[in-house]
Order: C-alpha cells, then structure tokens, then sequence
C-alpha cells in the first residue's frame, strides 16, 4: 500500500504532532508528513516541523481581513501539500465550510475531553481540565472524530478514558490526558492511513 500523505494543523507545543512524526518514523503509521501549518508563528510546534525536516508554514487569522480570506489562504495551502488527511493537532482556529466540504471525513481532530461532555465553543486547553474539576466527574479522557462543520461534532472515531484522581488539579489532569491524545491520535491515523475506517452518518466503523 503506498504512503498515504498527511497534513498536521497546530497552534502550540506541537506534542501531538510529535507523537505523529515519531509514529511516521517508526512505521507505526503508513504515511509521509508532507507539510505542517501553525496558525501562530511562536507555536513550538515549529520547530518540532523543522527538527524532521518537515515543510511548514505560518498561516494566521489576524493576517487577513476576513474569516473567508483566512480559509482561502489555509485552503489554498493544504491544497499544495497535496494530502489523504488532515490532522488537527492542538489547532485553535476555525476551519471553514470551504476545508470541511473540500475534505469530507478526511480530517481528524484531537479533543481532550470525552466528547460530547467538556467541548465545543471555549473548550480548550486547560479551561476543558478546569471544567472537569469544577463538575466534580470522576472521569475525562480524549476523544479523536472527523471535523463537521461545528466545533468538536462531527463522527467520533476513538476514545480513551481518564480517571480524575483526588487532589488532581488542571495542570495534572491535563498532562495524563495528553499521554491519552497522543496514543489515540496515532492509532486513529493509522487506522485512517490503512483504509481501515467506514463513515456512515455518525457512525464510524473500524475494518478488519
Ligand atoms: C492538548 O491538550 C490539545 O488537545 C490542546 O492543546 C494541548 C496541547 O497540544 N488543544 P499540543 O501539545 O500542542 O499537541
């Protein structure tokens, strides 16, 4: 089976994406990383790109005048690095209609929390940890699905759960959540990079 081409989105510490690149490496995933767009130009993940020698670029909303020149701009970008899938690895900004209908279920979003719990608009980064505490749930996790066009609704592929430990605090939480992101990340990518998933409606089967 040839490699399959993958495009990474991020916005900041990149830990996701170098779960990717590491399982890209390791053969883990049947795939070649051929571009990385950050939506900001401090995300570390940067120079997580350039360390593997990965093409990346810079494409930030505050550069254009509108939320339509931004998602041309991004558009016209993951055209050029010609990919099967897209990742959204810690990635904070929108992505359009445009992208979302030009890669139908062809691109994945990590989200740490068990969807639909914890998500959507103003979930992100540690106010989703914060959200969980101040609940009181006993349990979070990370949920990876295909991008729709609502914030954190489209199909759910994979799922891993997380205990709330007594005395966790945001930061704690966060750090065991993120071990979870980066594994089901990389399985779910794999699963995708050997044809091995099935959307139907919401559903979202697994191949054998
Ligand atoms: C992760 O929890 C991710 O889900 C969230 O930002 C955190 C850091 O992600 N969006 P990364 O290290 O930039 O991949």
């Amino acid at each position: 089976m040839s490699l399959k081409r993958i495009v990474v989105m991020i916005s900041g510490g990149g830990s996701n994406l170098q779960a990717v690149i590491d399982a890209v490496e390791a053969k883990a995933v049947n795939a070649e990383i051929t571009g990385v767009i950050a939506s900001r130009p401090d995300a570390y993940g940067l120079v997580r790109a350039g360390e593997a020698s990965i093409p990346a670029q810079v494409i930030s909303r505050k550069d254009f005048k509108s939320a339509a020149d931004f998602d041309t701009a991004n558009l016209n970008t993951i055209r050029a690095f010609k990919p099967d899938l897209i990742i959204l690895a810690g990635y904070l900004a929108m992505i359009g209609a445009p992208i979302v209908e030009a890669f139908r279920n062809r691109i994945i979003n990590i989200h740490p929390s068990l969807i639909p719990a914890f998500c959507g608009k103003g979930y992100y980064g540690e106010k989703v940890h914060q959200a969980v505490l101040d609940y009181g749930a006993r349990f979070s996790g990370a949920t990876t699905h295909f991008v729709d066009e609502g914030a954190d609704t489209g199909p759910v592929i994979m799922q891993k759960t997380v205990p709330v430990l007594e005395g966790d605090t945001a930061k704690s939480l966060a750090r065991r959540v993120l071990d979870a992101e980066h594994e089901i990340l990389v399985k779910s990518a794999a699963l995708f990079c050997d044809d091995r998933l099935k959307v139907s409606g919401r559903k979202v089967t697994v191949l054998d």
